[in-house]
């Protein structure tokens, strides 16, 4: 794409919101939008396996990368945690189920153990009846329950055996390896589970498994690891995709998608056209990466033209990003039946050129530089500032950039790591209500949303961060063999939000909040009032508490001040 036209998408872009209000009543950006959303329209909650099971060598799973990245030594995760009980999930289903009928969801989203499944990560060699028995009684257990059950099959946690034997994702024959996996997934859970998601978040898994080693496998391939380990994730996603086209979807009537997280990006400085093309370069990089391929049959040009550039410049013979071939690009082009996307935040983009002396990697072939919000509230969780409307900016590229797709909002959420998150996560409501309210705006806008998943349920192992940062509606005490789950305030605000389908009117909305309060000051004092607390706990789950209610209120007073103002 050429500077002139990206600028004049960015514009469009900026613009379609206003185009829209000439046809209906348009929700304006910067002022709260009360409506409702479409009949049909589906709320649920996430996990993923490796997050919440526990159980990491019980009745029969084979170990992940994971489950050997964390029990390796020093250094791979805050404090040397690992997710080896985790939320005891698997031992805990009814439980949860209680917990998201609770919510009022329409739909679960988690994730499959792929080695929970087949031990060796190969289905010829063994399945793992007690892993199908296990996953069939959560599905049953979702629809009894009237829940639709949204199944991803990999979430990061790939079979260590696949690892050791072929480098991972390194290797295109796991691209095989993974359709034999779907194809047992749909063969044993497809009587019931219609919604599939073939990978969730693959930029981060290509990214931190391969170029950064932050993650599993831990591998640093500085600028060619990750290229060719999404190369092999695309075409295990087109194979999974074509294999449920052809065999499955006759008979069991579902659609297949893949989740793809990037978060929005905005110009640091709005007139300077270098900026503007820095954040396209930045969206094709995160998300072109993966959609362009599955909806235009190739990476984006602008990347093709970066690495080939830079490769050469490097000194190298052939481009650093792999090479569709002809037929592989007919074969993953129209691969996805919706397409999801998960969005936390908003970064702030600025052009730097890096030299190519300086050596392959990923971020020098992108020149440029995401920054979080200046201005943004800093709770703890770096990076994940609050900028809602990224959410329908990034919605609304997402439906011009491949031709209006059905999407799904696979991941949206906040973490906190204050005390104050504890039950009265005024901050979460907050984020959620800012969220879901852009959501329905882009709906306005014309945007195709099938669905939204918060995340998440509850508050779980959080990769390289360990248990410090909790996205949870429902906290989770990990210090307790138990791991007793309690509703946040936000859990109760969800259910509200749920339950009413939208926004109904100011007074409406203003009462969950005050309500939710209530309800989480009271059940941080029954929490605290534990036999098991020591003085100190008391003083978190107390007084700290105690202090950020009077400060919630406060500010639920100040807010109704202001919308009375309005009104
Ligand atoms: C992929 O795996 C095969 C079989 O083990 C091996 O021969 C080949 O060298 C591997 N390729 C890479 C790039 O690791
Ligand atoms: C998917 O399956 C349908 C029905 O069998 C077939 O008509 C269509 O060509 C398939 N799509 C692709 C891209 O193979
Ligand atoms: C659950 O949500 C639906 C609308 O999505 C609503 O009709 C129903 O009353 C809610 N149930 C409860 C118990 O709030």
């Amino acid at each position: 794409m050429k500077p002139l036209q990206v600028v004049t998408l960015w514009w469009m872009l900026l613009l379609l919101p206003r185009l829209g209000a000439t046809r209906q009543a348009a929700p304006e950006e910067g002022s709260f939008y009360y409506g409702t959303f479409p009949p049909g329209f589906s709320w649920g909650v996430g996990s993923s396996a490796y997050q919440t099971e526990g159980a990491w060598d019980q009745d029969g799973k084979g170990p992940s990368i994971w489950d050997t990245f964390t029990h390796s030594g020093k250094g791979k995760v805050l404090g040397d945690e690992t997710a080896d009980v985790a939320c005891d999930g698997y031992y805990k289903v009814q439980e949860d189920v209680a917990l998201l009928r609770e919510l009022n969801v329409s739909h679960y989203q988690f994730s499959l153990s792929w080695p929970r499944l087949l031990p060796t990560g190969i289905r010829a060699d063994q399945v793992n009846a007690k892993g199908v028995k296990f996953y069939s009684d959560v599905i049953d257990a979702l629809l009894t329950s009237n829940i639709t059950p949204i199944v991803t099959l990999h979430h990061w946690d790939l079979p260590q055996l696949l690892q050791v034997k072929f480098g991972g994702w390194q290797n295109r024959s796991l691209a095989n390896y993974f359709r034999d996996y779907a194809d047992l997934c749909f063969e044993a859970f497809g009587d019931r589970v219609k919604h599939w998601i073939t990978f969730s978040d693959p930029q981060a898994m290509a990214e931190k498994g391969y170029e950064t080693g932050r993650h599993a496998p831990g591998l640093k391939l500085p600028g060619t690891g990750l290229y060719q380990a999404a190369h092999h994730i695309l075409q295990a996603h087109a194979q999974a995709w074509h294999s449920y086209n052809t065999t499955w979807r006759g008979r069991q009537r579902g659609v297949v998608g893949i989740s793809l997280n990037c978060d929005w990006g905005e110009p640091v400085d709005i007139r300077n056209p270098k900026d503007i093309e820095a954040v396209d370069r930045y969206l094709q990089f995160c998300l072109g990466w993966f959609a362009n391929p599955i909806y235009a049959g190739d990476y984006p040009q602008v990347m093709k033209d970066r690495i080939g550039r830079k490769s050469a410049e490097q000194g190298l013979e052939r481009s650093r990003l792999p090479v569709f071939s002809l037929q592989e690009k007919s074969y993953v082009k129209g691969t996805a039946d919706f397409l999801g996307l998960g969005h936390f935040a908003t970064r702030y983009i600025t052009e730097r050129h890096y030299p190519s002396r300086q050596g392959p990697s990923y971020r020098n072939d992108q020149d440029l530089v995401a920054l979080v919000d200046p201005n943004g509230p800093d709770l703890g969780s770096q990076g994940l500032n609050s900028v809602p409307r990224g959410l329908r900016r990034l919605l609304n590229f997402a439906q011009t950039q491949y031709v209006d797709p059905p999407l799904y909002v696979t991941g949206n959420g906040a973490a906190q790591k204050l005390p104050c998150s504890q039950l009265c996560d005024q901050w979460r409501m907050q984020y959620l209500r800012g969220h879901t309210n852009e959501m329905l705006k882009a709906i306005k806008d014309g945007a195709n949303i099938k669905g939204y998943t918060s995340w998440s349920l509850l508050d779980k192992f959080e990769w390289e961060k360990g248990y410090s940062e909790r996205y949870g509606l429902y906290y989770v005490e990990f210090n307790d063999r138990q791991r007793p789950r309690h509703p946040k305030a936000s859990a109760q605000y969800y259910q509200r939000l749920i339950s009413a389908h939208g926004f109904p009117s100011p007074r409406e909305v203003e009462s969950w909040y005050l309500q939710a309060w209530e309800t989480c000051s009271i059940n941080s004092h029954r929490l605290a009032a534990g036999p098991l607390l020591s003085h100190m706990q008391m003083v978190t789950e107390i007084v700290v508490p105690t202090v950020c209610t009077l400060g919630i209120l406060i500010a639920a007073v100040l807010l109704m001040l202001l919308l009375w103002g309005q009104t």
